[in-house]
């Protein structure tokens, strides 16, 4: 790793932006790979929300969300649940385990957040997760062998190449009257799968009649949420409502703009936005991406800033990163400027909200990288994720900039921040070339400076 000076500091005056007054529709994103605090900052816009929508991906995702409500790991539920005024939706495009999806009504439910078909819509057309794509899922990690991608094993990827060779059971096949019918042919053909992709002649069986019996309770609790959402997207954009998008993973993490084929299997960014709305990029108010003060990554895949030393486990202790569904250590690195620029210009991404520097109290220094060297070149962004070869070879040039004792927990105001750690802000904003909004300085909604 190479090292730039000390920075000077510029004392620019910061716009301002205010994040917690927004109107129009709005779409909270991450930029890299996934984890950076979306749950937060969209349990945090939906305070203002009508609408809050979750546009990609399913249970792989873990959203934390610290409210005076208490502390949630969400997963399906749109992290817009608690605002009693607004209505969460689950898109065509998400997919979903009815099975983690009531589990977690109940869940909110005891909280004391009544959810109904007022709070609450579940898209006819996404597709269901079913235990044989979760099977799936880990048979192929296994035959991968050394090249797994180290997936979160919720069948994500059987579950959406079902939905791309249009098979597969969707969650308006729970209402269908022939629903069994549906159900029993679906399970011929996985068993039969399950089968093939388990090798020595193993035959398979799903127990149908638990499945079935499940399903039936799950049925029960969602059947009044399910309905076709586009139409009620299109009545509240028209009408000029609040809506919030919410993505799950990172762009980075995008099965066709990210990192193939270390990625997961749908869009986080403006373009999953897009299918999952029906709404265009253009009349998108504005795109925000989350960004932690450093960057993590769990599962397998090129990181080119990791620490593999003892700043990496600090980072790591002190940030509590560990996934939020699997529970596997996050892999740590310094703030990777070049790839974030390539996030946000494939997300669409007007803003960021930065989140964590308080992970970095204490510290006597941090860094943030810059540039990459790659045979012998510079990069100052990431020309191509889908480069692999260029990922692995990719040397971060750091910038070096000094750290602060005091604590950031209890700032609110931007001068209440240390000054290195204003400067730190800027440094990134300037680095990047995009607003940051927001400095978080903690989990908990309240700990959140807008600027
Ligand atoms: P998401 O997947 O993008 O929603 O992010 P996760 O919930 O997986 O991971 C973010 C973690 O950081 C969660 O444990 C949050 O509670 C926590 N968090 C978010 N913002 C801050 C912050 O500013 N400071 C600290 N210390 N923790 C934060
Ligand atoms: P949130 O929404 C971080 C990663 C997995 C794996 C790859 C493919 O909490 O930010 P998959 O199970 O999707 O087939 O796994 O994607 N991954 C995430 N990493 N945050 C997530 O979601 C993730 N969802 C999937 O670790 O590397
Ligand atoms: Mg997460």
């Amino acid at each position: 790793m190479k090292l730039i000076e000390y920075i000077s500091w510029n004392d620019d005056i910061m716009i301002e932006r205010p994040l917690a007054q927004w109107s129009g529709t709005n779409f909270v994103t991450d930029a890299s790979w996934g984890d950076n605090g979306k749950g937060k900052i969209v349990d945090l816009m939906a305070q203002r929300a009508d609408m809050v929508i979750r546009i990609n991906g399913g249970p792989n995702a873990g959203h934390t969300v610290v409210n005076p409500q208490g502390e949630f790991a969400l997963h399906l539920m749109p992290s817009g649940i608690f605002n009693p005024e607004a209505i969460c939706v689950l898109s065509d495009t998400v997919v979903i385990n009815p099975f983690t999806l009531t589990e977690e009504i109940k869940v909110v439910r005891q909280a004391g957040i009544e959810v109904n078909n007022k709070n609450l819509l579940i898209s006819k057309n996404a597709h269901l997760i079913m235990p044989w794509q979760k099977r799936r899922d880990g048979l192929r990690e296994v035959a991968r062998g050394g090249k797994r991608i180290g997936t979160t094993g919720q069948g994500i990827g059987p579950t959406y190449s079902d939905r791309t060779e249009r098979v597969g059971l969707r969650v308006g096949d729970l209402l269908a009257p022939e629903f069994q019918e549906r159900f029993d042919q679906e399970l011929v053909w996985q068993e039969k799968l399950t089968a093939l992709m388990s090798g020595n002649n193993e035959v398979v069986h799903y127990d149908r009649d638990r499945i079935l019996e499940e399903l039936k309770e799950a049925r029960e609790m969602i059947a009044p949420m399910i309905t076709s959402v586009i139409p009620v997207i299109w009545e509240y954009h028209s009408s000029n409502k609040s809506i919030l998008g919410e993505a799950g993973q990172g762009v980075l993490l995008d099965l066709d703009r990210g990192g193939y084929p270390y990625v997961t299997s749908s869009h986080p960014g403006i373009a999953g936005f897009n299918l999952a709305t029906g709404i265009p990029p253009k009349e998108v108010a504005r795109v925000i991406a989350v960004t932690k003060a450093y960057t993590t990554r769990v599962g397998e895949g090129p990181l080119p800033t990791e620490l593999n030393n003892e700043v990496g486990e600090m980072i790591r202790s002190k940030g509590h990163e560990r996934g939020v569904t699997t529970g596997r250590p996050r892999r740590c690195g310094w703030l990777d400027i070049p790839a974030l620029k390539y996030g946000i210009r494939v997300g669409g991404v007007d803003s960021l909200a930065l989140t964590k520097i308080d992970i970095f109290d204490g510290f006597p220094e941090v860094a943030i990288c810059v540039g990459y060297e790659v045979g012998g070149k510079i990069y100052d962004t990431l020309p191509d994720a889908n480069d692999i070869e260029f990922m692995y070879q990719a040397k971060p040039i750091l910038k070096i900039l000094r750290g602060w004792d005091n604590d950031t927990t209890s700032s609110r105001l931007f001068s209440d921040l240390p000054e290195n750690a204003r400067k730190f802000v800027k440094e990134v904003e300037e680095a990047i070339g995009r607003p940051i909004e927001l400095v978080s300085v903690g989990p908990d909604r309240e700990a959140s400076i807008y600027l």
